[in-house]
């Protein structure tokens, strides 16, 4: 991300680094933490596939859009919708920030979990996964874990020091997809590893309901980062020579690729530790990757489990600065306050706001069942902003972003913007397979997904 976070408006020194800080933030806990149990919840296969329509169909153009608006326009998310001549628009960028700040709490606390486990990896505690309940249940540790992860995230957001983090992940993103794979590897050779294969892979047709296409849609855009103007802002950085339809592609290549071999690598352990069905919820990695590492042996067992929890939390760390820029980025623009102040105050705010999602994994009885859906669902304080940010507003915002480029600042000027350093890309079958999909599809899908479920889930 060089020069997001600097006062001047610099740009990305090259593509790769536009491409590393855009693939930065979209890998992260959503990929491995997330996927994994959405599927399970989901029913399998029948998840996966509608999550790889929703990214490869829909994602594919939403994400084109929020990097060509932020080429256009150099702004932030909120700031891109008036430059553009639009300002009447630009409460889609403040949804946007709402959507950040709200991820942002409860990721923040997650992150916090994942640095707890790498220290026990490497001190062979793999009795954590049994205790997992426990473990989220210690609201001291968890404070202390996840303040040290904010103030990773404030650091590196308010230093712009990130210019240093892209080229960590050089070696950091490659290593973790290398680990995946290895382990991914090791779970097939286990016994029962393949029925899990089939439950992932093979679709079950009767699985699919309003309700599981509504979260297979708010995976696709909290994996891929989309739909808060976390890309309009790192899009304003993009040179005019960059060819934006190539770079999304590889985004997209890279983030899906990792959620689907973490996918594949979770649900042959699954299978193999007999955990199928019970149900792990947003504990799922937590409870079945430790005794997966303690049966490579205990030194084995140390450095891999270890390695893989310190990978995963760099992966979340990219994703954190990515998320606390756009709430940042506004606050700076629109209120005029310095820069380093902005990112202490939406930080602090934002911490703040994640201690009740802290609390409600069995601490506190009011945060843990804090709501109950009319569906007859009890969900925790964490679960119910999971829900109303990443599967609610971050859908909703796609929706918007694809009416506004489609139809407001139009599909010719859209077309316009990626024809620079993309030639010959307005009538190419992507360049109007795009325009289609902003216009029409994206609109009615996202749309009538979202009203559906808002209307049967919650209400
Ligand atoms: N894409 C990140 C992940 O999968 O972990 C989460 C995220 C980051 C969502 C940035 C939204 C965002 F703007």
């Amino acid at each position: 991300m060089a020069g997001v976070t600097d006062s001047s408006r610099g740009g990305f020194s090259n593509k790769i680094g536009f491409i590393l800080a855009a693939a930065g933030s979209a890998v992260g806990l959503g990929n491995i933490w997330k996927f994994p149990f959405e599927v399970a919840d989901g029913g399998g296969g029948a998840f996966v596939m509608m999550y790889l329509c929703f990214c490869f169909l829909l994602c594919f153009p939403v994400m084109m859009a929020e990097i060509a608006i932020g080429r256009k326009t150099n702004k932030n998310a909120v700031g891109a919708f008036s430059a553009n001549g639009h300002k009447n628009w630009s409460w889609v960028g403040k949804m946007g920030v709402l959507s950040g700040a709200l991820i942002l709490s409860f990721y923040n606390v997650v992150a916090g979990w994942a640095l707890g486990f790498a220290i026990e990896m490497f001190s062979g505690n793999f009795e954590l996964g049994k205790n997992f309940g426990d473990f989220v249940g210690n609201w001291q540790l968890n404070l202390s874990f996840s303040t040290v992860f904010m103030f990773l995230t404030i650091y590196i957001v308010m230093k712009g020091v990130s210019g240093g983090i892209e080229k960590a992940s050089k070696i950091l993103m490659p290593s973790l997809l290398f680990l995946i794979l290895s382990l991914m590897g090791y779970a097939l050779t286990q016994d029962g590893a393949w029925s899990g294969v089939e439950f992932y892979l093979i679709p079950d047709f009767s699985e699919i309901t309003f309700e599981v296409a509504f979260s297979a849609m708010g995976q696709a855009f909290f994996s891929l980062s989309l739909g808060m103007g976390a890309l309009i802002t790192y899009g304003s950085y993009v040179g005019k020579k960059d060819n934006i339809a190539q770079s999304t592609a590889m985004i997209l290549l890279t983030d899906v690729g990792i959620a689907f071999i973490a996918g594949l690598m979770m649900f042959a352990f699954i299978y193999s530790q007999g955990l199928q069905g019970s149900g792990g919820g947003a504990g799922l990695i937590f409870t079945v990757l430790p005794s997966a590492f303690e049966s490579l042996g205990p030194l084995l067992g140390r450095i891999i489990g270890g390695s893989f929890f310190v990978l995963l939390s760099f992966a979340a760390l990219t994703s954190t600065v990515s998320l606390l820029e756009v709430p940042v980025a506004y606050v700076v623009d629109e209120f005029e306050i310095r820069r380093n102040r902005a990112v202490w105050l939406v930080g602090g705010v934002v911490f703040a706001l994640g201690i009740p999602s802290m609390l409600g994994n069995g601490t506190v009885d009011f945060f843990t069942n804090f709501m109950t859906y009319s569906s007859g669902k009890t969900v925790s304080f964490m679960d119910f902003i999971e829900n109303l940010a990443s599967d609610t507003f971050l859908p909703l915002g796609g929706f918007f972003i694809s009416i506004y480029t489609a139809w407001i600042w139009r599909g010719d000027n859209f077309k316009k913007e990626v024809e620079q350093g993309n030639p010959g890309f307005s009538k190419s079958f992507i360049g109007n397979y795009t325009i289609f999909a902003l216009k029409y599809m994206a609109p009615i899908i996202l749309g009538a997904i979202t009203i559906v479920t808002i209307f049967n889930k919650f209400l």
